[in-house]
């Protein structure tokens, strides 16, 4: 099989995606590299040498545009993916975005014509749809495991406080400061989405409270916010993300003959990789199932049996894998596996295509429109219909002032004093203190 030559667009978050191609050098080559920020090439650069792997590095997209290359990972700002995706896709390239594929409506328009236009691959990279125990649910309810979801809860609980300094360098236009709580919606709602194959249809949207911290952070809104979401089979989940206290990261479903839930992340590493089953069979009895998934393979370990009898099956093989303890408890490889696969004509690779990666972000775009009008549910547009895209086609309303337009939103649905220069001038000092943030 031919190897795959990727560029890279964003060499911080990037550098995960640098890493699997140094991981699966036989089926991947990392060939080009850019980053406008000097400190940021040096370090991939250094990172490069470590592991003999040669690569040009670039300075501006334009030169890195004219790389000879297949496919392009696109880790730079959350709220400029889809035009950097739609210059990629017009020059013949793949496209493996990070999260969000856009900033705003008219955004979402523009990229879903490219795909439909250039006819590349265009893979959303939501890794949190691809821990282990994820791509393990999706499995079994498309099984019919546990029936016709009802309904479910996805958490994504980060409290970025500490880190705040180092993840927006005191630049009150970083894209993290001037987001709406809602915006940053996909690692919670993507998962429930992904795996049940059911498309949104309407979101109530609600804000939680904005304080005294997210002031000194120099956060524009409260960063939390919770989506009820309503899908098309008419099963309802609950999404909340992402900056409050307590590390989090949790999805849970209700069938009409079970249930199924992840461990809890936040306890430890691997806690998020455990998943619960609890399946009523034919002859009414309930079978059980604690066990931690290996992708394509036996389980690592757990309990499996039938509830108020005594037959169980025990599994305890303690092994580890390099792929379950790449970043985010392993989604992060998974996640570029499935798009290398599938630019490689891997039909059976599971990836996350331009309308699902929308209708993930119209959770949080019509959540916030639902919070900013007393939380009245909004009803979510079907991309796949042309028509339904048009009343959008030159909608920029976005709260992130670069990609607003003359349509800016609120930061926030909560009052809060102006947040003075000195607020930035102290996080810029904590980050110039803290200068290998970026290293
Ligand atoms: N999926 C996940 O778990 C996860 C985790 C962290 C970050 N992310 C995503 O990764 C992306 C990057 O986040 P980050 O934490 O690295 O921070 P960031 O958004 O502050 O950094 C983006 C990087 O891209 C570079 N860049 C941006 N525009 C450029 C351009 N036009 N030309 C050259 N270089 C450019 C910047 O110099 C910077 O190093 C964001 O979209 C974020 O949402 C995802």
């Amino acid at each position: 099989m031919k190897k795959v030559r990727i560029g890279v667009l964003g060499g911080y978050r990037g550098k995960t995606m640098i890493n699997w191609c140094v991981t699966n050098r036989e089926l991947a080559d990392v060939v080009a590299i850019c980053d406008m920020n000097p400190d940021v090439r040096e370090n991939v650069s250094n990172m490069l040498a470590k592991s003999n792997f040669e690569c040009t590095l670039y300075e501006k997209f334009d030169d890195f545009l004219n790389h000879d290359m297949d496919a392009v990972v696109l880790a730079n700002f959350a709220n400029e993916h889809a035009p950097f995706a739609i210059r990629c896709l017009e020059r013949g390239l793949h496209v493996f975005s990070e999260v969000l594929p856009c900033a705003n409506m008219k955004q979402a328009v523009e990229l879903c014509e490219a795909v439909e236009k250039y006819g590349k691959i265009y893979a959303y990279g939501e890794n949190y749809c691809y821990f282990p125990s994820m791509i393990e649910m999706k499995k079994e309810y498309r099984l019919g495991k546990i029936g016709e979801f009802e309904y479910g809860e996805g958490e994504y609980v980060h409290d970025c406080e500490s880190i705040w300094p180092r993840i927006t360098y005191g630049d009150p236009k970083h894209w993290r400061n001037q987001m709406s709580a809602f915006f940053y919606c996909t690692h919670s709602a993507g998962p429930i989405i992904h795996t049940t194959g059911l498309r949104p249809v309407s979101v109530s949207g609600f804000e939680l409270p904005y304080g005294k911290r997210h002031f000194e952070m120099g956060a524009q809104n409260s960063g939390a916010a919770v989506e009820m979401v309503t899908l098309e089979n008419g099963g309802v989940f609950k999404s909340l993300h992402f900056n409050i206290k307590g590390h989090n990261t949790w999805y849970n479903m209700y069938g009409s003959k079970g249930r199924m839930e992840t461990g809890r992340h936040g306890f430890d590493k691997y806690s998020i990789q455990w998943l619960y089953q609890w399946a009523e069979q034919e002859d009414k009895t309930t079978d059980f199932a604690f066990y931690r998934p290996c992708v394509g393979g036996e389980p690592y370990e757990g309990r499996f049996g039938k509830v108020g009898q005594r037959e169980y099956r025990a599994i305890s093989d303690r092994g580890s894998d390099a792929k379950s303890s790449f970043g985010h408890a392993g989604s992060d490889y998974y996640s570029m596996e499935n798009f290398v696969k599938a630019v490689s004509g891997d039909e059976s690779a599971d990836i996350i295509g331009v309308y699902e990666a929308l209708d993930m972000f119209f959770v949080g775009h019509f959540g916030y429109l639902s919070a900013l009008d007393g939380s009245i549910p909004k009803v979510i547009p079907n991309f796949r219909n042309k028509e339904e895209r048009e009343p959008f086609r030159n909608d920029t309303s976005c709260s992130i002032l670069a990609s607003a337009g003359d349509m800016p939103l609120p930061f926030s649905t909560k009052e809060h004093d102006e947040i003075p220069d000195e607020v930035y001038e102290n996080i810029r000092d904590k980050f110039e203190g803290k200068k290998e943030r970026k290293q």
